[in-house]
């Protein structure tokens, strides 16, 4: 069964079960994962709630990390297709749920593997180096995966003469190269919600918050990251603000961290980045699809389950393991 006809499946009925609104959810899902023996792994980005439930909160590398270990029967991947298909590709005799479909990514689908396929072609002395927010079939063309906490010292693992292609976030890619001198191939994918800050509007904030600090994740645009006070993953943003002094942030990411800011850094303020409308646009519509019902349903009745075809989950794995070992090695 591929991606589309199990959406389909999901949409002519699976998941909608009508749910007892006395229910509570939080109770009846821990009852599930230990009848089940099934963890949640969250990504940051999540809603609040659903973090709170989780067994393991994580940016992409921890999560990936944290799949392939695990003991568990079942992994509820709340957060979205290409996160859950990194967990059935490093661990497939687990159960891996999504607890919806159709949450994707702007950015890996701004990479489709046909036109990505040519692109290569026209650079045959590169190697590849993909970010992890890509598809499977993405991954299989790559030579090695890198996530936003890893991406430096995965490019700097090559010898500086080897030609590299980045893809798909041409953000972190140019960022990358910034920051190591190189000058990789970028491909023009990029991430809707990071993309959507204002420059104007941060400026200003910074005008009228002179203490607060602007942290920002590496797939923001040149422009926000050249006033950035710091730049880094999700996990890394975290650590940050936990560590560092002031009294205040303005947060350039998905706003689903800020409830981990807020209850590391309580006596702290956390703002986050505006949009350049007037919408909450710096919520990941693809993150925010996933919710405490649809996880409770999806452990109770085990679907919608992440399915992939053994030859692409192979040939996906060898530069997922590529960057596992590099980071290993370089102590990340
Ligand atoms: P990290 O959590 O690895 O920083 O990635 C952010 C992101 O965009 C996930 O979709
Ligand atoms: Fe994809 Fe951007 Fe959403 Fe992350 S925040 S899942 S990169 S669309």
């Amino acid at each position: 069964m591929n991606h589309a006809e199990e959406i389909e499946l999901i949409e002519k009925g699976y998941l909608d079960i009508q749910i007892d609104p006395s229910l509570d959810l939080f109770q009846e899902i821990e009852k599930l994962k230990k009848e089940k023996n099934a963890i949640i792994l969250a990504h940051y980005y999540q809603d609040a709630d659903i973090q709170d439930i989780a067994d393991y909160i994580g940016d992409s590398l921890g999560l990936a990390r944290e799949a392939e270990k695990t003991n568990a029967a079942i992994i509820v991947f709340a957060g979205v297709h290409f996160m859950a298909e990194t967990a059935k590709i490093l661990n497939p005799t687990r159960k891996v749920l999504l607890p919806d479909l159709k949450a994707g990514c702007s950015l890996s689908d701004s990479c489709p593997p046909e036109l990505f396929k040519k692109f290569k072609e026209k650079y045959p002395d590169h190697l590849v180096v993909s970010y992890i927010n890509c598809s499977a079939e993405i991954k299989a063309l790559s030579d090695v995966i890198c996530t936003s906490s890893n991406a430096q010292k995965i490019v700097e693992s090559f010898p500086k003469e080897q030609l590299l292609i980045f893809a798909p976030d041409k953000n972190l890619g140019a960022y990358i190269n910034k920051k190591t001198g190189r000058s990789m191939v970028l491909w023009n994918g990029a991430c809707m919600v990071h993309e959507i800050f204002s420059l104007e509007k941060i400026v200003k904030l910074k005008t009228r918050y002179p203490a607060a600090k602007l942290i920002a994740h590496p797939e923001c645009e040149e422009s926000i990251l050249r006033i950035a006070d710091m730049v880094g993953s999700t996990t890394e943003l975290l650590r940050f603000s936990q560590s560092d002094s002031s009294e205040a942030y303005i947060v350039a990411t998905e706003a689903g961290i800020l409830h981990q800011m807020v209850k590391s850094s309580p006596q702290k303020t956390f703002i986050p980045a505006p949009p350049n409308n007037n919408c909450a646009c710096n919520d990941c519509p693809h993150m925010k699809r996933n919710t405490l019902e649809k996880i409770y349903t999806c452990l109770l009745k085990e679907k919608p389950e992440l399915v992939m075809d053994e030859s692409i989950r192979l040939a996906a794995k060898k530069p997922i393991d590529r960057m596992l070992e590099i980071s290993k090695l370089a102590g990340l």
